[in-house]
């Protein structure tokens, strides 16, 4: 899928830049022609002969290199390429890239491009929930860059969560899927997916028992239809797939929030189970036993996501899709369900204990539409998934 694509790598200064060496080898071995541009702080990090030697072609360093501009001037530098692809991204470049700044090589070619942008996040944990960075994020979503990673976990600098690059491996898969040649390229579709998780206080919350597999299984099928898929997850027992955009939350309400800020989108699936209820008030600080009885919990009703969209009045998604699982009268209630919802799909299942779905690799859903019911027999979640994205994509032509 690589093959004799040309892609306009952007290494920026950040010491996950010497993972961008192997992503480079990756990338060749599949057949891939990698254009280098560095920033200079990323020279502190890896070397230029290294990045020109691995990619086998020109490096471009300077905006205002004359030899460059003579041999290929910036802007068709930045409009020749499949795709653009920034790795590392630092917090420096995505603001940049988010004001529209233009003032060296790097973010000059960001803003004459006309190619899509992929970029790979890599920054310090603090760095990455800071306000302006995510601020940042969400004006780059809109502009429709790309996001892969960052990912949770030990970082050079000593600290753990998110902000580690991606593994090379995860870049080429969201790179392939990109390119993705099939009957959903050029839809958004957005998927959420998994269990949230309400807390209580900060050590315990309410969930329940959503794995996560069907929602992963889905966003993987939309992907190898070729569509660029906004995956919304709450903390799920299953990794999330590679070559979509993964955004993390916990909570419904920061479930709603992602997908506000995701949309637009061609075509929406709720498979996320959503908690019902959140502790009004949750204490910030741990609740402790105490000989003066039992703590009091208050609840209130977390945002209905899937109710929100299907009922938009502006922007909504041609098609949106819900689940229902159900442990009695499936059909009844999901039909029910599609009427108060408004959505237009309803994929029903039964999640009674004794069906073994709920956190098993098999499902046996109905499909539930305009038409009437489907049942479908029961098979492998991925099938469920395959099937699934096949009809959204008849649905989307
Ligand atoms: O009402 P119920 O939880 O059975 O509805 C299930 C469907 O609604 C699923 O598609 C689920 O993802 C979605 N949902 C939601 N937000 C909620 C509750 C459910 O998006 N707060």
């Amino acid at each position: 899928m690589l093959r004799s694509k040309k892609i306009l790598l952007i290494i920026g200064g950040g010491i996950a830049a010497y993972k961008t060496l192997d992503l480079i080898r990756r990338l060749r071995e599949r057949g891939a022609d990698v254009t280098p541009v560095m920033t200079h702080a990323a020279a502190e990090f890896v070397t230029p002969l290294s990045v020109s030697a691995l990619t086998g072609n020109k490096l471009y360093r300077d905006l205002f290199d004359l030899t460059d501009e003579a041999e290929m001037g910036h802007i068709q530098l930045s409009r020749s390429a499949d795709i653009v692809l920034v790795a590392p991204a630092t917090a420096d470049l995505m603001a940049k890239m988010a004001q529209g700044l233009a003032n060296d090589l790097a973010s000059t070619l960001l803003l004459a491009t006309d190619t899509p942008v992929t970029i790979a996040p890599a920054m310090n944990v603090r760095m990455w929930e800071h306000p302006a960075t995510q601020r940042n994020i969400a004006t780059l979503r809109g502009d429709g860059v790309r996001f892969v990673g960052p990912n949770d976990g030990d970082m050079a600098c000593g600290e753990f969560g998110p902000g580690r690059m991606a593994e090379p491996l995860e870049i080429v898969a969201a790179l392939e899927a990109q390119l993705a040649d099939g009957p959903l390229k050029g839809k958004h579709v957005l998927v959420t997916s998994g269990p949230t998780h309400e807390p209580i206080d900060p050590v315990r919350y309410i969930a329940n028992r959503s794995s996560g597999a069907q929602g992963t299984a889905l966003a993987t099928a939309l992907a190898a239809l070729g569509a660029q898929v906004t995956f919304v997850t709450g903390p799920a027992d299953v990794p999330p797939p590679g070559g979509v955009t993964v955004v993390p939350v916990q909570t419904a309400q920061q479930m709603l929030e992602a997908v506000q800020a995701a949309l637009p989108a061609d075509a929406a699936i709720f498979a996320a189970a959503v908690a019902d209820w959140r502790v009004e008030g949750a204490s910030a600080r741990k609740l402790k036993k105490s000989k003066d009885g039992l703590p009091t919990l208050n609840f209130a009703e977390n945002p209905d996501i899937l109710a929100t969209v299907a009922q938009m009045e502006k922007g909504r998604p041609d098609l949106v899709v819900g689940f229902a699982a159900e442990t009695n009268d499936v059909i009844a209630n999901a039909t029910a369900k599609r009427k108060r919802k408004g959505c237009d799909w309803i994929v029903a299942n039964d999640v009674s204990p004794e069906t073994g779905i709920m956190g098993g690799s098999e499902n046996a859903v109905h499909l539930i539409s305009d038409d009437g019911v489907e049942d479908w027999p029961r098979m492998p979640k991925d099938q469920v998934a395959a099937r699934l994205a096949a009809r959204l994509a008849q649905a989307l032509s």
